[in-house]
């Protein structure tokens, strides 16, 4: 691996800024640049710092695959605009759940968003803009993850021995790739992004699509978007690493005013971990889980049991696809 980390201990982040927008100005020169914004830490910090560089030439957009939190594209987009960035945003509801349609197996899953979001919505809009240079978050672990068969992270490109120049006509900048997550928040902190943001916690890249077991449908989606909305509520204050809600494919018996009826499991997890590798369960106060509980069945329609998992990674996952 011929890219050399920047440890968290020797980063100097004024420093680091300073040299990345000098760099980003010298590669675009007079041209555009064109990014995606998710809000997570890495295309958060990517967006600021692409913009002190380029200002008005730096093309931001955030892609609505139906899969997110709770409000989630709208904050987003009101976060950056408060921060001077205008983000352009692109409903792509539809084509993300046309093609999940049918769709089980989680790695077809993880597939298929990958896919939708480079081939189909992404992809075409860079194509179309006619931009010549791409900002991406790519980070170390990414890099040093797929390079060791790890994970196939979707946004490794150039490590992967593919020259995106030739190939999609256009140069991939990735001002991260030597720093790990806690550098970055370091970045992200020092370059005026709030605490929501610096300090967020891990999303995954399918988003609420990892936490649905089976098919991904806007009405399943529907269902654990609110039961991770009263989650993130319910545990805010808890000093968790992560915490989320799954919706399993089984249904079970339960009653429904006053009949019995099969109606949704969701599942809850709450995890303590320092990098994500491996991961043990928060014991969180009864007290707690059964408010959530109480919340999440009386509020999240036909939803007739509510667990709590007390299982460590490995051999769990921290989420469900
Ligand atoms: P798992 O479920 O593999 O998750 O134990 C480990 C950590 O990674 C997050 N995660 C992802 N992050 N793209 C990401 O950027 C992904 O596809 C993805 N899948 C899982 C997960 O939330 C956890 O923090």
């Amino acid at each position: 691996m011929n890219i050399k980390e920047v440890r968290l201990e020797e980063l100097d982040p004024q420093r680091f800024i300073k040299e990345k927008v000098e760099e980003i100005r010298s590669i675009v020169g007079e041209n555009y640049a064109i990014n995606a914004l998710s809000g997570g830490v890495d295309s958060s910090t990517v967006t600021m710092l692409g913009h002190l560089a380029l200002g008005e030439k730096l093309r931001t957009y955030f892609i609505d695959n139906g899969l997110m939190r709770e409000n989630e594209p709208e904050q987003v987009i009101a976060l950056f605009k408060e921060l001077g960035v205008n983000v352009i945003l692109v409903d792509a509801k539809e084509k993300f759940f046309n093609a999940l349609k049918g769709i089980k197996d989680p790695e077809e899953k993880r597939e298929t968003i990958t896919r939708v979001f480079y081939r189909e919505v992404f992809g075409k809009i860079v194509k179309e803009s006619g931009i010549k240079f791409l900002l991406q978050g790519t980070n170390y672990t990414d890099i040093e993850e797929t390079v060791a068969g790890i994970k196939r992270q979707h946004n490794v490109l150039e490590q992967l021995g593919i020259d995106t120049e030739k190939e999609f006509g256009y140069k991939v900048i990735e001002p991260l790739i030597q720093l790990r997550k806690p550098a970055i928040r370091k970045i992200a902190e020092a370059l005026g992004l709030p605490k929501s943001v610096y300090e967020r916690m891990p999303f995954p890249g399918p988003a609420l699509a990892a936490r649905i077991i089976g098919e991904v449908t806007p009405e399943r989606v529907k269902i654990v978007r609110k039961c991770t909305s009263i989650v993130e509520q319910e545990l805010k204050d808890i000093k968790a690493f992560q915490y989320l809600a799954i919706l399993h494919e089984d249904k079970v018996t339960g009653i429904i005013e006053g009949k019995r009826k099969l109606g949704f499991q969701v599942e809850i997890r709450c995890w303590e971990s320092l990098d994500a590798k491996t991961a043990s369960p928060t014991r969180l106060p009864y007290d707690i889980l059964e408010k959530i509980a109480e919340r999440i069945t009386s509020e999240v329609k036909d939803v007739v049991s509510v667990t709590y998992n007390i299982t460590r990674k490995p051999p769990s996952t921290i989420e469900a696809v």
